[in-house]
């Protein structure tokens, strides 16, 4: 049986990826290679707020010094998603494009410095390993289901 990896570690992992997106889209020399970029970010990031939302969030609900973090948390989610359906209906000729991408990266940045830093701090202390392995299980789970979804909405 495949070693049972703990939420922490696979919130961690997205969060990696979304940056690497960040650092081709803006290195990407054509629109084609822009547009993949950016579906892949789209992707992506909706999942992981999903997928977050569904598992990660609640079991946070479950003790009050991580619940504290919740309501900007999804404050911040909502921020980026909004900014995300903006940029899907724009091109990459627009005037805005290339600010809104910015401050999307921006938003994202700060929001995975804050779970990276305070809130993983607080989840380490209240959580015991099995609980964050099970949720581990329960996210990739979620994630699953989730993309038909997502990838219909990139349309
Ligand atoms: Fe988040
Ligand atoms: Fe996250």
């Amino acid at each position: 049986m495949a070693k049972a990896k703990d939420i922490l570690t696979l919130i961690e992992a997205d969060h990696r990826k979304v940056e690497e997106l960040f650092e081709e889209l803006e290195k990407s020399k054509s629109s084609k290679k822009t547009y993949d970029c950016l579906t892949q970010i789209y992707k992506e990031l909706n999942l992981h707020a999903k997928a977050e939302e569904l598992v990660f969030y609640p079991a946070m609900r479950e003790y009050d010094e991580t619940a504290e973090f919740i309501e900007e948390a999804e404050e911040e989610h909502e921020e980026a998603e909004v900014l995300l359906e903006e940029i899907k209906t724009m091109s990459p000729s627009d005037d805005q494009f290339k600010t809104k991408i910015e401050q999307l990266k921006k938003a994202v940045q700060h929001h995975v410095e804050e779970e990276e830093s305070e809130i993983f701090e607080a989840v380490r202390e209240c959580m015991e390993d099995d609980e964050l392995k099970s949720l581990g299980k329960e996210f990739q789970d979620a994630k699953a289901k989730l993309e038909g979804e997502v990838v219909a909405a990139i349309k």
